[in-house]
């Protein structure tokens, strides 16, 4: 006996018959299988059937259960009764060919697998007569189990493995799914392939898929990857969160009704339902899972899981409130909701996650990436349009109001992505920043596939979590400057190099001459992955033949023609950008920072960062003479793409001050290798560990920190006052300031003032942003007094005398004084006051200073930056 052939059975009368004609047609040796029939109770004559075919077919069997009618604890009678050891599970009702069963059993057969499925979702397999909606519910179930099982079809139920897998199922497996628990329980260590099949909708009957399936399934995931859902916990945890939404809703009115602020309300009514709610929950609807006495480091969790809802729930708050226009009263019961599956989710797996059947440790890291990394995207969903703008952001912004091909301190990118995202979204927040929401994505795609060919799909998912909660990272997914185009396109570049030089794959040249060039639209340190390629095609023979091939010219050659608006505008501006970023590196004032390097890289990393990344580096140098070819070539690829920039980075600090997110797109690289290190069980147990032990709090407190600060620019956070903020933000309301001082001016000399912001071009830019259309001042910046200012130079090139009144508004007192050099400027100015403040204010609240100065008119500036520059 070969193998045995379990079909559950469910009144499949119609399809008995033709089944078993089609299985014993297929030329097997009738000694070589047997057949078992699980029916459970079947009323439509399917036993009797069978028990026709049993009479007289030594290899025919049928089992009647008796209990509860069941999937899974049918295949599993089934299975105890089969005299082989290789088992194939398919269904009655002709979805399955019996003409495809050869192809499905053969591989475990040959004793090279112990699992192989039938699947419809690889090249080859597809699905036939199903209607829409039943393959969309299928493909979203299969969906749902991709970041815990690996396999393309895990809902399938055409497959066939080795008996002795059986063993390790848990108790509680039931329903449709058997397949995903037996390879779940194989906890990563099985061989299995995939063999293409087409499924066709069953010949006869109806399916007895119902709801309540689908509801056990989501069940079954849930506890498959650590978290505890029953219907008890869950209905239990869902009672417990109806009173603490009464408590928490009743408390938010009390408080909006007298006058506290969102805020303030918020935070107060949600203190009041989360201590009621835990002890509800730890001594009831958890109680099963967790008995005995408060448990402070359970409670700690649970307070770490309720501040992030809390401070989550503030953004859809203020969302709802500020941006819909809906009343406090209302808006706090969807922003209820958003905290209840925050908490529900993080309760379940988290606080009072599945203890006896834990997962394996990867898995846990899986279920930790997705929900980490799902919860910065909602986050930055959120805070997206409601955080005010930083000067620089609205200084790219400014870009867009003057469009061009190329800009004088940057390549376009950033430009063409706001005046997207503005075309779309309006001239607000959330048009300039969408794209930075964008590049986020597809950053966290390309640095998931790069890190998965790497290594393999665990890796690639703790790589994105990762880049979710350092700084860098999440940063460039919400702030819109060049680094949001320019870490997307990095990642991108990477991945299609790696494609190409290491994998040796034709077509990733193509990609890479794509990502190149817009990579170089974005920013031009993105140059530097072109240094790296040369040095590794240097360095590594198998590449080198790519020398000889036209491909990577070829893609040279596209990358050059996507960056060529940059060529054509310098061309028509006498090289000014190449010669600025050439006069950055030469006339730098020759000072020693590399320690200033370091720090900077220990912020946009996070000390823990930088350590696994030094680790990391470490480990890739020790393992460059191993004898395996293929992970020397990994390593030497990892070490020349992050440490060709890197060393050149060093390079100019040792004569030049550094930015402190120069280095940020550098760390792409090295991040799969981290993400590696942390997962490692077996190997590298030691350090591996250890680097677990304080990535965990790393993460958390990270992230914490940044729900914190959002909230805290959006709302506040009562008892924390804004003066740490400085003069460097708040400028909606700052602006709203210099509106009324303009507003006092005209009135007094009946002409409409000139404001100037201070700075390079930071104000200026800030003011023109904030600016309402209705109100519209003439807007300049520093250089009408001789200094600098960026594009200000090109749009605004020069100013004449004029008796009109002139506004000077500044984040310093001196800015307004003095000018770069240390020069007054008073000479320029006439009758010209001395600085002032005012204490800019949101709803009465203090937000910060307004300097400025004011004067009766301009004299001009002695000298023209443009000729200073010359
Ligand atoms: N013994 C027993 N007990 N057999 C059952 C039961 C039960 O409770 N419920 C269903 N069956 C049998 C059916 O008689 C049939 O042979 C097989 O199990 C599949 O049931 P269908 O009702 O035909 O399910 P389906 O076609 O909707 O679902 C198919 O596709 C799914 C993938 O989306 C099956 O192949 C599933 O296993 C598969 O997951
Ligand atoms: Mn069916």
């Amino acid at each position: 006996m070969q193998f045995s052939i379990v079909i559950p059975t469910l009144n499949e009368s119609e399809n008995v018959d033709l089944l078993l004609t089609r299985l014993l047609a297929l030329d097997l040796v009738p000694e070589s299988f047997e057949v078992i029939f699980v029916d459970d109770g079947s009323t439509d004559g399917t036993p009797e059937k069978i028990r026709r075919w049993e009479a007289h077919k030594k290899n025919i069997h049928l089992v009647e259960r008796q209990e509860k009618p069941d999937l899974t604890a049918s295949i599993l009678a089934g299975t105890a009764i089969a005299k082989s050891d290789i088992i194939v599970v398919m269904d009655a009702d002709l979805s399955h060919l019996p003409e495809q069963l050869p192809a499905v059993v053969s591989p475990v057969l040959d004793g090279n697998y112990d699992v192989a499925v039938g699947s419809r979702y690889i090249p080859g397999g597809s699905t036939q007569g199903w209607p829409l909606y039943r393959q969309w519910l299928s493909r979203a179930g299969g969906l749902l189990a991709r970041p815990i099982c690996d396999v393309s079809d895990a809902t399938s139920g055409f497959f066939a493995f080795h008996r002795k897998l059986i063993t390790n199922i848990p108790e509680k497996a039931r329903g449709y799914k058997i397949l995903l628990e037996l390879l779940m329980s194989g906890q990563g260590n099985l061989s299995v392939i995939e063999i293409p099949i087409t499924f066709h909708d069953r010949a006869q009957g109806t399916s007895k898929l119902s709801l309540s399936h689908h509801l056990i399934y989501l069940q079954r995931l849930i506890t498959l990857a650590g978290g505890t859902v029953s219907i008890g916990t869950a209905s239990r945890f869902a009672i417990v969160g109806f009173m603490g939404i009464f408590v928490d809703a009743l408390t938010f009115q009390w408080m909006i009704s007298w006058n506290s602020g969102l805020a303030l309300a918020h935070i107060t009514s949600f203190l009041a339902a989360v201590t009621i709610n835990y002890t509800l929950n730890s001594k009831w609807s958890f109680r099963s899972y967790h008995e005995g006495n408060l448990d402070w480091y359970q409670f700690g969790r649970f307070l770490t899981v309720g501040l992030f809802a809390l401070l989550l729930r503030g953004g859809v708050l203020a969302l709802l409130v500020y941006t819909w226009h809906l009343p406090a009263e209302l808006a706090i019961f969807p922003a209820i909701a958003a905290t209840a599956a925050v908490n529900y989710l993080g309760s379940a797996f988290y606080v009072f996650p599945e203890n006896r059947n834990r997962p394996s440790l990867d898995i846990r890291w899986r279920v930790a990436a997705v929900g980490i990394v799902l919860f910065v995207i909602l986050l930055r969903l959120v805070y997206l349009g409601l955080a005010q703008l930083i000067p620089d952001e609205a200084y790219y912004w400014q870009y867009t109001q003057h469009m061009d091909l190329s800009f004088f301190d940057h390549p376009p990118m950033v430009a063409w992505l706001i005046w997207l995202g503005t075309t779309i979204a309006g001239q607000n927040e959330l048009g300039v920043r969408i794209g930075a929401f964008i590049c986020g994505l597809i950053a966290m795609g390309y640095l998931y596939a790069f890190a998965r060919n790497l290594y393999d799909k665990s890796t690639g998912m703790r790589a994105i979590m990762l880049l979710s909660i350092l700084p860098f990272g999440f940063a460039s997914g919400l702030v819109m400057t060049p680094d949001a185009p320019l870490i997307a396109t990095w990642a991108a570049t990477l991945y299609y190099m790696e494609r190409a030089l290491v994998a040796g794959r034709n077509i990733a040249w193509l990609g890479m001459g794509v990502a190149f060039g817009l990579g170089l639209l974005s920013k031009y340190t993105l140059g530097l992955l072109g240094i790296a390629a040369l040095a590794f095609v240097i360095l590594d023979p198998a590449a080198r033949r790519w020398m000889r091939r036209p491909q990577p010219y070829l893609s040279a050659i596209l990358a050059l023609l996507l960056f060529s608006p940059v060529i054509i505008w310098n061309y028509e501006n006498n090289w000014v950008s190449f010669l600025f970023q050439t006069e950055r590196l030469g006339g730098g004032g020759h000072t020693f920072s590399v320690h200033y390097l370091l720090l900077y890289i220990a912020i946009i990393l996070t000390p823990v960062g930088l350590y696994a990344a030094l680790h990391a580096l470490r480990y890739i140098c020790s393992k460059n003479n191993n004898y395996d070819k293929c992970e020397r070539r990994r390593n030497l690829f990892v070490l020349i793409f992050t440490g060709i920039p890197l060393v050149i980075f060093l390079g100019i600090s040792t004569f030049d001050t550094p930015r402190f997110h120069w280095t940020s797109p550098v760390w792409l690289a090295i991040l799969p290798t981290i993400a590696w290190m942390m997962g490692q069980s077996r190997t590298l147990y030691t350090i591996s560990s250890r680097l677990r032990a304080i990535w965990q709090p790393t993460i958390i407190v990270s992230l914490l920190a940044y729900t914190f600060v959002l909230h805290y620019v959006v709302l506040g956070i009562p008892g924390i006052p804004y003066q740490f903020l400085t003069e460097h933000y708040f400028w909606k309301e700052a602006t709203l300031e210099v509106e009324k001082i303009a507003e006092e001016m005209r009135s007094q000399t009946g002409q409409v003032p000139i404001v100037v912001g201070m700075s390079k071009w930071s104000i200026a830019s800030a003011l023109s942003f904030y600016n309402k259309d209705s109100n519209k001042m003439d807007i300049r910046s520093r250089n009408m007094f001789g200094d600098n200012s960026a594009m200000y130079d090109f749009w605004f090139p020069s100013h004449p005398p004029s008796n009109r009144p002139i506004i000077l508004v500044g984040m310093e007192r001196h800015t307004l004084e003095r000018d770069r050099e240390g020069d007054e400027i008073d000479h320029m100015l006439d009758q010209p006051s001395t600085v002032q403040y005012r204490i800019v204010t949101r709803n009465g609240t203090p937000l910060r200073h307004l300097y400025y100065r004011t004067a009766q008119g301009y004299h001009g500036s002695a000298i023209s930056k443009l000729t200073k520059r010359q």
